[in-house]
């Protein structure tokens, strides 16, 4: 698939001019890692080059990473051999069906996707989310609106909620 799809193309050409990686938390949870759950399982939505989904194997999470760029994932391989990466266009849907203790989904927005993001999610489960924002930005259809995120999750409790400098962020916990 990776060779087919256009995102595949344009972000192996990203991804390849980058940098090594090193295992980094999401932006989201930074000052507030005692959210996460103690263990269990965990999913990195549109992982990039890996260094959430590291971060999280290294937090001792059994992980499964998912991208359309067969270039990210390798560079995310080779931070983490033990992350199951999962080369999948996002387009049609999520290519997993959970449980997961933890859900990140960082600066990758589709709003079609939002529904499936929240159905993996087992109870008690940490849903951890950033996207570009109109709020705070000249806006463009790439941007969540304001109050996008808050809006698309009603069944969860709602930690962190801000939208600010061209970002909003979601921190999210299914109850039970
Ligand atoms: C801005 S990067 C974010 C990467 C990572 N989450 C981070 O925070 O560093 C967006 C990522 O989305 C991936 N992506 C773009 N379109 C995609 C699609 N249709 N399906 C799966 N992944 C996609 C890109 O390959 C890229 O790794």
């Amino acid at each position: 698939m990776g060779d087919t799809s256009p995102d595949a193309a344009r972000w192996d050409a990203r991804h390849a001019v980058a940098g090594p990686g090193v295992p980094m938390p999401p932006g989201a949870l930074r000052g507030r890692e005692h959210l996460l759950p103690a263990g269990g399982r965990a999913l990195d939505v549109a992982c990039g080059r890996g260094a959430v989904a590291a971060w999280l194997a290294g937090r001792g999470f059994a992980v499964d990473a998912v991208d359309v760029s067969p270039v990210g994932l390798a560079a995310g391989a080779a931070l983490a051999p033990d992350v199951t990466w999962i080369e999948h266009d996002l387009s049609t849907g999520l290519p997993v069906s959970g449980p997961y203790d933890v859900v990140v989904c960082q600066r990758y927005r589709d709003p079609a996707l939002y529904p499936a993001l929240a159905a993996v999610l087992a109870p008690g489960g940490l849903l951890v989310l950033t996207v570009l924002s109109s709020v705070g930005d000249s806006g463009g259809a790439f941007r969540a609106a304001p109050g996008e995120l808050a809006a698309a999750f009603p069944d969860l409790e709602q930690l962190v909620h801000v939208e600010a400098d061209g970002e909003a962020t979601l921190v999210a916990r299914r109850p039970g």
